[in-house]
């Protein structure tokens, strides 16, 4: 996927519309003091990082997951890397993707919420699906551990199988919403998929993020065997300028 270009030479594992507006709810941004964790209804969302490494493989490693991401079932050992690599950005860029716990069990539920895009050619394919202003292109100010957009971030999901249906994702992704637009004051975030996962495709419209195109990169194409360099990716976005109008009718 898009994140395959950016952790080439890391590691092979990567992470990679109908909109209710009374539930993009600001009330599931509700930071829990010291570890930087969220509390959505029935999630805590905690920032992925070395201490959960074996949470992250949990998720990577199963069944309904890892197919989306690479050939092969992600190494223990390659979550650990992963891990510290989101760990890093949210002390860097103050921001990378959650894992998520069931508030009541404690168990894994999966891992999502946002991340800074970094400045290549792939993740460049997006500004023609947003305005034509210089904040698209500004650059984050710390240029570790990547190169990173400064004004608008990615969203995306990961559901352990178990925990399809639910409703985990969306609750995720507003969450995300939440931080981005209300506490990191985000321009824009965005959302890809291949063309055919349309559980996601589902959930980006669920939280009242809008179609806006395809880009190709490299990843997965329906019916064919193995990522292939141009696979297309359906995109999503909501601006600064929807959520806030969003607000005002919540
Ligand atoms: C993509 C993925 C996260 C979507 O998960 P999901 O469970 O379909 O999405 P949600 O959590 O938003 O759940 C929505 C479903 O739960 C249902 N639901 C049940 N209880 C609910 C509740 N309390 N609240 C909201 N929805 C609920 C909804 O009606 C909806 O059902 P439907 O799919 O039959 O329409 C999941 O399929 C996954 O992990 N896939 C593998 C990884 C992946 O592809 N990630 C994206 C890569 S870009």
């Amino acid at each position: 996927m898009l994140w395959a270009r950016l952790l080439t030479g890391l590691l092979r594992f990567q992470m990679q519309h109908r909109r209710h507006r009374g539930t993009l709810c600001r009330v599931e941004d509700r930071p829990l003091a010291a570890d930087g964790s969220r509390f959505t209804r029935r999630l805590r969302l905690v920032p992925a990082g070395p201490g959960n490494a074996r949470d992250l493989w949990l998720v990577h490693n199963d069944d309904g997951v890892w197919p989306w991401y690479g050939n092969e079932k992600p190494s223990l050992e390659q979550a650990h890397q992963r891990a510290e690599f989101m760990g890093e950005s949210w002390h860097l860029h103050g921001v990378h993707k959650w894992i998520a716990y069931d508030r009541v069990s404690g168990e894994v539920v999966g891992r999502g919420g946002l991340s800074r895009t970094p400045v290549d050619d792939d993740w460049g394919q997006l500004y023609a699906f947003l305005p034509a202003e210089p904040w698209v292109r500004v650059a984050h100010e710390i240029g570790r551990p990547f190169v990173a957009h400064a004004n608008w971030l990615e969203i995306g999901w990961a559901l352990r199988r178990g925990f399809w249906g639910r409703g985990y994702a969306s609750e995720i992704g507003r969450a995300g919403l939440a931080f981005a637009f209300g506490v990191l004051r985000a321009q824009a975030v965005v959302s890809c998929t291949v063309r055919h996962n349309v559980r996601s495709r589902a959930v980006m419209e669920r939280i009242g993020m809008r179609y806006a195109g395809e880009i190709r990169s490299r990843g997965f194409v329906e019916g064919m065997e193995g990522e292939q360099d141009d696979a297309p990716f359906a995109v999503c976005v909501l601006l600064r300028e929807d959520w806030d109008r969003s607000a005002v009718t919540d």
